[in-house]
């Protein structure tokens, strides 16, 4: 187990994630991803990216279908309930500074650490067509760290999957920060700071800390933060320097994210495995009504139920599942208990399902009209939520440069 860094999380809302441009999404990116995107949005400070860098990293043989991926992507974000107003929303290869970072983080990461990220392997494994024996991809999750790091945020909505990458991320903002963050007189400007406080906050700080070094005091260690934080006679950069002090490392200067997870229920595919373009068993968020009553209509079934008197079993069923992720209480109820009493067909079954479905699609394509007919609108949306970025970016790489020495005032 990693230290976590109470600091960051306990004062720091904010939130980043990001999606590779694959073009249109499918229910499983809704239920997996989107719909937890729109929930973080209410209270969080969130930061959503199109990761086109990424995406070349193992798409670098097709970067003529990347353009419209990218559109298409954002709209079904929008449709999703994704609201530009409340999240900022923008694309990687627009903010330059991810590459700087990247770069300058490079510095410090040992190559051991990237070869044993999880991914490296299994991804050359499974592209076993494409050459992943490159550069690029090798750092691809040191990109992702950048990516994370420079808007300093506290938590990473992933999959299961990404949880190896947001650990790494944490791995080299310590490692970072124990290099650049303790220049040669850190001590002394600690020390400084601390007497700068005034003689009472003083004397709490040096207490307080005490207690966190020697016990590991919890409760002493939030204590010491909130008296840092609210010291009217420090500045920023010293509260930053003594939170570091506080636990014995170098200035945090890039904060340690930590991946929130989400219990989401599973999306089968149309076929009962994971819903995934590659098995061409997907619901499009944008699909055609017709397709998708048709879809659900020939779904797989029980295969147990061979006529309509056969009775079923709906744990090997994967419509099922789709009332799992669908149907209320009552509606499950009715469909376990006239499966397993055979009182109905499966259509019948599926009925209520497509109904839900399709009325939750309409709503999906009522948010994307707009920005279908009107495609200067989401150039808007992205325009406005880079220039948020960039802003943002801008600022962490000035402290990041002070630090590491290239500011060259
Ligand atoms: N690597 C992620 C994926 O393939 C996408 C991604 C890139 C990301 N940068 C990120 C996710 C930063 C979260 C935070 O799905
Ligand atoms: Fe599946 Fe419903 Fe048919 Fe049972 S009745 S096998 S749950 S579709």
């Amino acid at each position: 187990m990693t230290t976590r860094s109470p600091e960051n999380t306990a004062t720091n809302r904010r939130v980043l994630s990001g999606m590779r441009p694959t073009g249109r999404l499918h229910l499983g990116h809704y239920h997996g991803v989107l719909k937890n995107w729109v929930r973080l949005q209410k209270g969080y400070e969130c930061f959503y990216f199109v990761a086109d860098w990424h995406a070349l990293t193992t798409h670098y043989d097709a970067p003529q279908t990347m353009g419209e991926h990218v559109w298409e992507m954002v709209i079904d974000w929008l449709a999703a309930g994704v609201d530009p107003e409340q999240a900022t929303l923008f694309i990687q290869s627009r903010i330059p500074e991810h590459a700087e970072l990247h770069l300058l983080l490079s510095m410090v990461t040992p190559l051991g650490w990237l070869e044993r990220v999880p991914s490296f392997k299994d991804q050359q494994r499974k592209l076993r067509d494409k050459d992943l024996a490159t550069y690029g991809f090798l750092g691809y999750p040191l990109l992702q760290a950048a990516d994370i790091l420079m808007y300093r945020a506290a938590h990473v909505p992933v999959g299961e999957d990404q949880v190896p990458h947001v650990e790494l991320t944490r791995e080299i903002a310590r490692r970072f920060n124990y290099f650049f963050g303790r220049g040669p007189n850190f001590d002394m400007e600690a020390q400084q700071a601390i007497e700068q406080m005034g003689k009472k906050a003083a004397k709490s700080f040096v207490r307080l800390k005490q207690m966190f070094n020697e016990k590991g005091d919890r409760a002493a260690h939030a204590e010491a933060i909130a008296l840092i934080r609210a010291q009217p006679n420090i500045n920023q950069a010293q509260q930053d320097l003594l939170a570091g002090f506080l636990e014995g490392r170098g200035k945090a200067i890039l904060p340690e994210p930590e991946a929130l997870l989400t219990e989401a229920a599973k999306m089968p595919g149309l076929d009962g495995q994971k819903m995934s373009k590659s098995y061409d068993n997907i619901i499009a968020l944008r699909d055609e009504p017709k397709r998708v009553e048709q879809s659900i209509r020939v779904m797989p079934t029980d295969p147990a139920r061979v006529r309509i008197t056969d009775p079923g079993d709906p744990d090997k069923c994967p419509v099922w599942q789709l009332h799992l992720v669908y149907s209320d209480s009552e509606t499950r109820q009715w469909a376990a208990t006239g499966c397993r009493a055979a009182s109905f067909g499966c259509l019948e079954c599926k009925r209520p399902l497509i109904e839900k479905v399709l009325q939750q699609q309409e709503e999906i394509r009522q948010r994307a009209q707009p920005y279908e007919s009107n495609p200067a609108k989401v150039k808007e949306v992205i325009h406005a939520g880079c220039q948020k970025a960039r802003a943002v970016a801008a600022e962490t790489m000035e402290i990041v440069r002070e630090a590491v020495g290239t500011a060259h005032k």
